[in-house]
């Protein structure tokens, strides 16, 4: 009888938490063509792992860093690939999830430092220069983008995008579907509610009801985020775990 074949693993990043997603064998199909899409790309080829293709649906170029673009992704065998989504906007990329695709991986950027006690779930992508503590815990399908950092006990739920150079305290906890803009800043132990949107440059000093959107130093509350009212709804009617 032959020899059980062995994959061979390398950590994605400089931690050593190594799940089976991140294997270096996994061939990644990447979902959304456009900037995000390309500097995931980047991360999972510096993390030394490969791509088969960019699915994008609405993107009329030809390639995307050099690789091609399908329009449609019944032309592979989804359940063969280790895929993504690189859309950038949450309720979008929860609408994409899809039932038939087997794996969704795991792409840690090697510039972020990620803690051995901290747990991120598939489809996620943690980019350069991220910083994420002990004992956090980050969701399915989440971005945690440039420069960001995540501390100790943070909790954030599925398909939040945390955006570039914020800073999130220890103990917070982000509901699913939130974006937290560019540079804000969210003190220890604040809980934001399910798709809410903190503005760019924002300071949360306290907790923030579901579908919020607040901005400002203070942040203070501007409106309800009816968009994601429908867009939740959207992904509702097509669920996955
Ligand atoms: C918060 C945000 C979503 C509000 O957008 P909007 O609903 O279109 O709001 P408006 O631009 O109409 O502004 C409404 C009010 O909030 C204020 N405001 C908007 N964004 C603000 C911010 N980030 N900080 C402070 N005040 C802000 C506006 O000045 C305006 O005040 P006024 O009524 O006194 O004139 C948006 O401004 C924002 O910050 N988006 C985040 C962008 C980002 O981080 N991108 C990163 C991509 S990776």
């Amino acid at each position: 009888m032959d020899a059980p074949r062995r994959r061979v693993q390398r950590t994605f990043g400089y931690t050593k938490n190594i799940k089976m997603t991140d294997s270096i064998e996994m061939n990644f199909v990447l979902m959304g063509a456009g900037g995000h899409g390309a500097v995931v790309a980047e991360a999972i080829e510096l993390a030394g792992g490969q791509i088969t293709t960019f699915i994008d649906h609405y993107n009329s170029q030809e390639q995307c860093c050099g690789y091609g673009i399908l329009r449609d992704e019944n032309s592979i065998a989804l359940s063969d690939s280790t895929y993504i989504i690189t859309i950038g906007d949450n309720a979008t990329r929860k609408a994409r999830v899809m039932e038939k695709v087997r794996t969704y991986g795991i792409v840690k950027h090697p510039g972020a430092s990620i803690s051995k006690r901290s747990s991120i779930g598939g489809g996620s992508v943690v980019m350069a220069g991220v910083c994420i503590n002990a004992n956090a815990q980050i969701g399915k399908h989440c971005i945690i983008n440039t420069s960001s950092t995540i501390d100790h006990d943070c909790i954030i739920e599925n398909y939040v995008h945390v955006a570039p150079s914020s800073a999130l305290a220890g103990g917070v906890s982000i509901g699913e579907g939130s974006f937290i803009g560019l540079g804000a800043f969210i003190i220890q132990g604040v809980k934001i509610g399910k798709w809410c949107i903190i503005g760019a440059g924002s300071v949360v000093l306290k907790d923030v009801p579901d579908f919020s959107i607040v901005a400002g130093v203070p942040a203070k509350f501007i409106r309800i985020n009816e968009r994601s009212n429908e867009e939740e709804d959207l992904a509702i009617a097509t669920p996955h775990e």
